[in-house]
């Protein structure tokens, strides 16, 4: 089926946008401009290169603004029936295929693919469809379009058979799942997903672990992957923006507010995280705990800054969590806290100042996810740390391949071994901190964002 041709070189899709839209008090709406690496790495090739980023309408602010007609230059958002969304986003893409990738799922209950999920993968459909079609009339001839993630693996083939003209190329920001994994799912969805993906010229991964997870699913399931070329782009921090950001007044207030609550003289260990299940932030809590037993002379004298942003709402799992963090959280302050020393202090209001504020004062950062794409607060804290920081890391983060030689290493399941490893850590001496901080850095900044984009788009258009 052909389609009319669009106008644009460059064609990025994605659930989530660079903008969102607020619906005011007096009715009007206001844009809110959101962050990230493939917003910093699209913004990097200029508004004269005929780019545009095709996303949902998320919320009601959003659906408003598409019926408005406003937008923003070089976006195209999608208002997508609310109830398929809600399916595609809600119930395939973050209840399934988050949790096949993260390998989140818990026997006996889960997971169970009745007729419930039959109908929701209808939806998931009928929204790649969306997309696709849309990604079809809007790019010009040979056009370079690059997907993102799990919520969009069927894009690619059938964009590919509406276009056989364009540059296809897709992108994961998760792990991939191993193979005896991958295919709980059913066979024929297990299928569909992967040749979805192989519709692209070529598929980009964090690491080469996600990278070979994803050919060794092609070669048992699908006979390889075909004419399909893999690449692996490890995604980098921001150096630049990250060092200017952090000494912004906003953030020095918000280092003094801490410091009050940290108290004179103690030792800081911080975790910033999304409130995700894969973040593994209960069991961080209990390390913590760990450390508080097994090692008495830490009591009183470090302090545990915890941030934990609410995510995804709208699913009971997730809302259970957050509940299950704040629950440990007040029992560990009820244990062990004193009146003048809290042990845990829990912040659940996303705030990035306060979170670069806690960056530099760390003297511990705690990065121990059961499975992570990458985790780009590993690579942060050490730019922005003021005095040198321990990277206790989990080796099932992407952030691994590139970090874990100076990092602290753990299991993210092993609880002892974890609160052994914040001992290790805070008694770490001054200058070993100090190099090891150093090296970190430079690994972690390796890849910025706009270069990581570029790297893709030279690939696709070679
Ligand atoms: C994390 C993951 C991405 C994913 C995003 C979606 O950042 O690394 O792979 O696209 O979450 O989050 P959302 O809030 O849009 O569900």
């Amino acid at each position: 089926m052909a389609s009319t041709q669009g106008a644009h070189n460059i064609l990025v899709a994605s659930n989530r946008g660079p903008v969102t839209y607020e619906v005011q008090e007096d009715g009007s709406l206001r844009a809110k401009r959101g962050g990230g690496g493939l917003v910093s790495g699209l913004s990097a090739i200029g508004p004269d290169a005929g780019a545009l980023w095709v996303c949902s309408a998320l919320g009601d602010g959003d659906r408003e603004a598409v019926r408005r007609g406003i937008a923003e230059d070089g976006v195209r958002m999608l208002d997508i029936d609310a109830d398929v969304h809600a399916d595609a986003y809600n119930g395939i893409a973050n209840s399934v295929l988050w949790f096949v990738h993260h390998m989140l799922y818990q026997t006996p209950l889960e997971p169970v693919f009745d007729a419930e999920f039959r109908r929701q993968w209808a939806s998931y459909e009928a929204y790649n469809r969306a997309f696709a079609e849309a990604l079809a009339a809007e790019a010009a001839p040979g056009a370079v379009v690059i997907v993102q993630d799990y919520h969009l693996t069927l894009v690619p083939g059938m964009l590919r058979e509406l276009r056989p003209d364009l540059r296809i190329g897709h992108f994961s920001h998760t792990p991939w799942a191993p193979v005896d994994y991958f295919r709980m799912l059913p066979d024929d969805i297990a299928e569909q997903v992967l040749r979805g993906m192989l519709g692209a010229d070529r598929l980009g991964f964090l690491t080469q672990r996600w990278a070979d997870a994803f050919t060794t699913c092609c070669d048992a399931l699908v006979g390889g992957l075909g004419d399909t070329r893999i690449g692996v782009h490890g995604l980098g921090a921001d150096a630049d923006f990250l060092r200017r950001r952090s000494h912004e007044a906003d953030v020095a207030d918000r280092m003094a507010t801490l410091r009050e609550q940290i108290g004179e003289g103690r030792r800081t260990i911080v975790r910033v995280d999304r409130t995700e299940l894969s973040k593994n932030i209960v069991r961080g809590l209990l390390a913590y705990r760990q450390l508080l037993e097994d090692h008495p002379e830490w009591r009183e004298r470090v302090v545990h800054v915890a941030f934990a942003y609410p995510s995804r709402q709208d699913l009971a799992v997730y809302r259970d969590y957050t509940a299950e963090v704040q629950r440990v959280a007040t029992e560990i302050n009820d244990r062990y806290g004193t009146p003048d020393w809290t042990p845990v202090v829990l912040h659940v209001k996303d705030d990035f100042a306060r979170s670069l504020a806690a960056y530099r004062l760390a003297d511990v950062a705690l990065v121990n996810p059961i499975r992570d794409g990458m985790n780009l607060v590993a690579k942060e804290v050490p730019v922005v740390s003021d005095e040198g920081c321990v990277l206790v890391l989990s080796r099932e983060a992407g952030a691994y391949e590139e970090l874990g030689e100076d990092a602290v290493v753990v299991n993210p399941y092993d609880v002892v071994g974890t609160a052994r490893a914040l001992d290790a850590a805070l008694t770490m001496p001054v200058g070993e901190r100090a190099e090891r901080t150093k090296r970190l850095a430079a690994a972690g900044t390796a890849l910025p964002p706009a270069q990581w984009f570029l790297e893709q788009l030279r690939e696709l258009e070679g």
